[in-house]
C-alpha cells in the first residue's frame, strides 16, 4: 500500500529546519536584538551567523527534496497548504539573504570572522529593518502553520500529522 507519509528525509529536514528556525526567531528577538554592539555580542553573532546561514541552506535542500520526493497522496485543501508553504520558504530565504547582506554591508562579517570592529548599531542599516520586518512575518506565518497543522489533526481528523512523521503511518 502506498504510504501517507512523507519521505523519510523530507521528514528528517522538516524538523530540523523548524527547530532551527524558531531557535533563531526566538534568541535573534529576544537575545541579539536587545544586546548592545560591544565586543561581548560578537560570540552571539558568529553562531547567529552560522546557524542563520544553515538555515537558508536547508531550505535550498528541501525544495531539491521535494522535487525527488513528490508528497505521496493529496491531503485535503492541499492548494491552500501549499501557498502557506511557499510564503514560509520564500520568508526564510528572504532572512537569510537579508541577514547576509547586513552582514557585508555593516561590516559584522568582518568583526565576527576577522579582525573587524562592529558597527556602533544596526539599527539605520536598510537590510536590518528589513531583516527585523521579516522576523515578524516569519512568525505569524508559523503561527498560523502550527495552527493549520493542529486543525487538521484534531478537527478535520485527517491525520496530517502524520505526514510528517509523527504518530502512526
Ligand atoms: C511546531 C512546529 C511545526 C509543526 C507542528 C509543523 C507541522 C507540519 C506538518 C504536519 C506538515 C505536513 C503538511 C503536508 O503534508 O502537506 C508540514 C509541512 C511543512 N512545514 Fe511545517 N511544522 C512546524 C514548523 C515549521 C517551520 C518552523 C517551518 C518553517 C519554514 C515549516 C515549514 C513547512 C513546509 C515548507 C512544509 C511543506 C512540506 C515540505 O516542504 O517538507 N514548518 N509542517
Ligand atoms: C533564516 C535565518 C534567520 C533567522 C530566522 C533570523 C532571525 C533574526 C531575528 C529574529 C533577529 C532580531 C530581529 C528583531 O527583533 O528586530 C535577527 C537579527 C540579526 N540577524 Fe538574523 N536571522 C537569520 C539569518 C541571519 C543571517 C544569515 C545573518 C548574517 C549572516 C543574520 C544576521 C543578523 C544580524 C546582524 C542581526 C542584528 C542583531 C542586532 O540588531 O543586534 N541573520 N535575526
Amino acid at each position: 500500500m502506498q504510504s501517507f507519509r512523507h519521505a523519510l528525509p523530507r521528514i528528517v529536514v522538516h524538523w530540523l529546519a523548524a527547530v532551527l528556525i524558531m531557535f533563531l526567531l526566538a534568541t535573534g528577538a529576544l537575545v541579539l536584538a536587545e544586546l548592545p554592539n560591544t565586543a561581548q555580542k560578537v560570540g552571539n553573532l558568529r553562531i547567529h551567523m552560522i546557524l542563520g546561514g544553515l538555515a537558508g541552506l536547508l531550505i535550498v535542500v528541501r525544495l531539491v527534496l521535494a522535487r525527488l520526493h513528490p508528497a505521496p497522496v493529496v491531503a485535503a485543501g492541499e492548494k491552500l497548504g501549499h501557498i502557506g508553504h511557499v510564503l514560509l520558504n520564500a520568508v526564510i530565504l528572504l532572512m537569510a539573504a537579508s541577514g547576509m547582506v547586513l552582514a557585508l554591508q555593516s561590516g559584522a562579517l568582518d568583526a565576527v570572522f576577522f579582525d573587524g570592529v562592529l558597527p556602533e548599531d544596526f539599527k539605520n542599516f536598510t537590510p536590518r529593518q528589513v531583516h527585523g520586518l521579516l522576523s515578524r512575518v516569519a512568525m505569524g506565518l508559523i503561527a498560523l502553520h502550527v495552527l493549520a497543522a493542529l486543525y487538521h489533526q484534531f478537527i478535520v481528523r485527517d491525520r496530517l500529522l502524520s505526514r510528517m512523521g509523527l504518530g502512526a503511518r
